[in-house]
């Protein structure tokens, strides 16, 4: 990884190397087809953020799932406004369905929690939640989380699909706000 990078006017470090987010992905791959490699689970990503963890966590999960993405927006710069706006909804029929959200990262929970209610509606049989990245100090909600690839402090990341102002996504490794 090259070293300090500069993303508008910010200053952003190495921090999680591509290889060990891949590693990890694909532990998560395992984990999940012993729970659901038999139930043809739906995969419901959020967007924007989570699309480059869901094309490898899709290419790790070794047995038939669907895919399917919906639009929440939380986040302003590089802080949560609390408040949670949907761009895109639900599209399908979840009815009995075992759905796992994917998220790239938890912060305050806001996204989430808000979202919970609406997709409960839909009367799927289970719900899961599968994030890469945790920030447990700044979760704000009770929120239960089925499988977490990495609990980070409580500092701004960017990279592997996560964005500061829209730029920073197709970094291949996460980088951390410097000092
Ligand atoms: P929450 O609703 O506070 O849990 O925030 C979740 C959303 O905020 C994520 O899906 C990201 O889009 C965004 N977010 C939270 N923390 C970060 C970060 O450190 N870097 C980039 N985006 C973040």
């Amino acid at each position: 990884m090259s070293k300090t990078i500069q993303i508008h006017d910010l200053s952003f470090v190495p921090y999680i190397k591509k290889e060990t987010i891949l590693e990890r992905v694909t532990e998560i791959g395992v984990a999940l087809k012993e729970e659901f490699g038999d139930k043809k689970p739906v995969f419901l990503a959020i967007l924007n953020g989570s699309f480059v963890f869901m094309s490898d966590l899709a290419r790790a999960c070794d047995f038939d799932h669907e895919v399917s993405f919906i639009k929440l927006t939380s986040y302003e710069g590089t802080t949560s406004t609390g408040k949670v706006t949907t761009q895109i909804g639900l599209q399908e029929d979840l009815t009995g369905r075992d759905v796992i959200i994917v998220e790239d990262i938890v912060d305050t929970g806001t996204t989430i929690y808000t979202f919970l209610p609406t997709l409960k509606e839909s009367n799927p049989r289970s719900i899961s939640v599968v994030t890469l990245l945790s920030k447990p100090t700044a979760l704000k909600y009770p929120l239960k989380m089925d499988h977490i690839g990495f609990e980070i402090p409580n500092k701004f990341v960017v990279g592997y699909g996560l964005d500061y102002n829209g730029l920073g996504r197709n970094l291949d490794s996460i980088y951390q706000l410097k000092q």
